[in-house]
């Protein structure tokens, strides 16, 4: 088991490897000894593992109340989060209480935000199940809901008060999600640790340290940044052309599918414009190949082009983006929209 401490305005701490979340019941109890856990939970890891996490929660003497979530990004919206609100009242939840993220990061943005807003904030645990929301989503205290008309448009940075990795949950994860999710680490990796770019080279980084590598990397720029002002926009590589191509496809590309086609994108401008060292294009499409993650998006291009835009991101005919100087470091660079090339 790994751990480390991400130090905003109240730190907190995150433990990472197989088991952790046996834990559960005994640390949210150290943490908060008389609270109540309202338990948001993905429903299909609820059926999956639900009753293990009950089982920690009954351990340690918890009064836990479990409420399921339809699964799927299509479901992160006001429709859940009003019928969470309206269980969170329903239940008589106070301040002193504690909202439970149970699922990947689609329920740790939603339940997150609830947990953020209810009674103007209840202490948020998140449980993350996915490779994606371990490694990237579940530290930060970024939380939001999508509109009809674009992702993540309501939302509220709001830290979570503890975070526990149980790497073990990922033997259940579909293998594509699992893929879209090691484009977060090898993003992490791109950006700041050469040494674990080099191990997802060679194949020999276990779930445990590709997740503890990925939110050591996050949790450096998170501390000198909280609210996303600046440094932490290093980890949009691959990200402003990453979201314009998810959403061209009709979000038939998972959101580390399209990373991946941003980042492969992004290495090839940045060699063009002499800012990426000449062989790190060649070198992070090579390994994102080996994880069977995609490179170039087979749909309209000018449906992407078009899509940057309106990229929340975007400033003007410019788009503030990411290129790597080097395997293992990065700079913000904004680029025209004739530069930025697919
Ligand atoms: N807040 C942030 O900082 C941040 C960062 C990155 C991404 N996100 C958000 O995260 C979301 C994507 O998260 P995701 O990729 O985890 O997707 P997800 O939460 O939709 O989960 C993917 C699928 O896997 C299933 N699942 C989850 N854990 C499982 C397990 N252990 N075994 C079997 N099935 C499991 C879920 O039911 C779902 O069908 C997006 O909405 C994105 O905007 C947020
Ligand atoms: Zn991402």
């Amino acid at each position: 088991m790994k751990k480390l401490t991400v130090h905003t305005a109240t730190p907190y701490e995150v433990l990472v490897g197989g088991g952790v979340s046996k834990e559960a019941g005994a640390r949210v109890k150290a943490l908060f000894p008389s609270a109540r856990v309202f338990v948001a939970a993905d429903e299909n890891v609820f059926a999956l593992h639900g009753q293990s996490l009950l089982s920690s929660l009954e351990r340690a003497g918890v009064e836990a109340h479990f409420y399921a979530l339809p699964a799927g990004e299509a479901h992160k919206n006001h429709e859940t989060l009003l019928a969470l609100y309206g269980e969170m009242t329903q239940i008589g939840l106070c301040r002193t209480d504690v909202v439970l993220a149970f699922g990947g990061g689609v329920t740790g943005d939603v339940a997150g935000f609830a947990a953020a807003t209810y009674m103007r904030g209840v202490p948020c645990v998140m449980l993350p199940t996915t490779l994606l929301s371990m490694a990237d989503s579940s530290i930060g205290g970024k939380t939001a809901v999508n509109l009809p008309n674009g992702k993540n448009l309501v939302g509220a940075f709001s830290q979570p008060r503890l975070v526990l990795c149980d790497t073990d949950f990922l033997s259940t994860l579909p293998p594509r999600e699992r893929r879209s999710g090691l484009a977060e680490v090898v993003k992490c990796a791109a950006i700041g640790n050469e040494t674990a770019f080099s191990r997802l080279e060679s194949g020999t980084l276990s779930d445990e340290e590709a997740v503890f590598m990925a939110l050591e990397v996050k949790r450096t720029l998170v501390e000198c940044d909280e609210r996303d002002m600046g440094q932490r926009r290093l980890l949009n590589f691959g990200h402003t052309l990453g979201h314009a191509v998810e959403s061209a496809s009709g979000y038939s590309l998972l959101h580390g599918e399209a990373v991946s086609i941003g980042m492969a994108a992004m290495a090839t401008v940045g060699e063009q414009l002499g800012v990426t060292e000449a062989g790190v294009a060649k070198r992070l499409t090579e390994l994102l190949k080996k994880l069977d993650l995609p490179i170039v998006y087979g749909g309209e291009k000018e449906a992407v082009y078009q899509n940057l835009v309106y990229d929340k991101k975007g400033e003007g005919a410019y788009v503030d983006a990411v290129l790597l100087t080097r395997i293992g470091a990065a700079v913000r660079h904004r680029l025209s929209r004739e530069e930025l090339r697919l």
